[in-house]
């Protein structure tokens, strides 16, 4: 079969020919794959950057997707760590790593939308316990994640939700679907700082997509600003867009009733992230949200990984 294939990891996928293993194990299923999305994820995958990375070559990338099963069943589908990804004509998945899809969804939109929707449904149902009416702020807002993040918080029964990103035009665009205060991130750091403190005096969730400088300067801010520091707050670290590392002052977590939590592939048991799987896809499947995808030939898969990343989510289509 045709399939993006990682023989070095200083180099992008390139589209060959590769043998992939038959399937083995009553729970093994061989799908036809209509549409593999490039989330981040899939990157550090195929540069061997991910904490999960074996190091073992050559390698399909992809961790999830949309795929045919032999009944003619659409499927959106979570890849265990594997060498064989979804970034192929076919992929073997775990049945119960899977979701049956009602027919005519349009693959392309869930296999954009289920891994960035994955980490604020995951983070808010599986690291918290989240309380009706709770105060949320996502950092970092105006990404695939963030954008999915202010809504799912909503969905999920927060009652506040404030929206911290960069770009102007995504960030207006998220008062349309339930951000109840913006925050922009561009700007001089004291006004940054001032306006943050002030939107979130009363947050009781952060979600963080951002880390790094961005994190650094803003989370002794949020703490600081609160109008009752004994109330608690939890922060959970979802993404590093904004860099890996901070450096975090031991007063920090003394200043404000903090407690600092990550979400991802680790933290929460894999067997849990898979149950939610089907709620999740109903969920998207039944909801409106505005999905940024953009659908690209598979066979172009060397050309695509060298483009600059845009805002929209590449999806590979066989
Ligand atoms: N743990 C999990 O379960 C999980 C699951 C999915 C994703 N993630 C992680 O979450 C992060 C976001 O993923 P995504 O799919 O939403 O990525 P994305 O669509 O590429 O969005 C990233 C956004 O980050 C913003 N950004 C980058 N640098 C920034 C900075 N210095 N200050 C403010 N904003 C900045 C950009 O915003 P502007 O456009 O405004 O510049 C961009 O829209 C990634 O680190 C990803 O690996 C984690």
């Amino acid at each position: 079969m045709h399939a993006a294939v990682v023989r070095a990891f200083d180099h992008p996928p390139r589209y060959e020919e590769i043998d992939l293993p038959a399937a083995a194990g009553e729970d093994a299923l061989t799908l036809d794959v209509l549409a593999a999305a490039l989330h981040h994820r899939v990157r550090s995958m195929a540069d061997g950057t991910h904490y999960e990375s074996t190091g073992e070559l050559p390698l399909i990338p992809g961790i999830d997707g949309v795929g045919r099963d032999a009944d003619g069943r659409l499927r959106y589908f979570v890849l265990p760590d594997t060498r064989f990804g979804s970034m192929a004509e076919r992929a073997v998945i775990d049945r119960r790593r899977s979701a049956v899809l009602p027919d005519g969804v349009d693959p392309v939109t869930i296999a954009a939308a289920m891994n960035p929707a994955m980490s604020s449904w995951i983070a808010l149902r599986k690291r918290i316990d989240l309380a009706p009416g709770a105060r949320v702020l996502v950092l970092g807002a105006t990404g695939n994640a963030g954008q999915m993040a202010v809504q799912i918080a909503k969905h999920l029964g927060a009652a506040h939700v404030v929206a911290a990103g960069r770009d102007a035009g995504r960030l207006a665009a998220l008062a349309g679907v339930g951000a109840d205060a913006l925050v922009s991130l561009e700007g001089s750091p004291e006004a940054v700082d001032a306006a943050l403190g002030g939107a979130t005096t009363e947050v009781d969730v952060v979600l963080d997509y951002l880390w790094g400088s961005v994190s650094q300067r803003v989370l002794p801010a949020v703490l600081t600003a609160r109008r009752d520091r004994g109330r608690p707050l939890t922060w959970i670290q979802i993404g590093s867009v904004a860099g890996p590392e901070i450096t975090l002052p031991s007063a920090w977590l003394r200043a404000a009733r903090v407690q600092l939590v990550g979400s991802g592939q680790g933290s929460v048991p894999a067997r849990e992230i898979v149950a939610e799987l089907p709620g999740l896809a109903t969920h998207i499947t039944d909801s409106d949200y505005a999905i940024d995808a953009v659908a690209q030939p598979l066979s172009d898969v060397e050309r695509i990984w060298r483009a600059p990343a845009g805002a929209r989510r590449t999806v590979l289509v066989p």
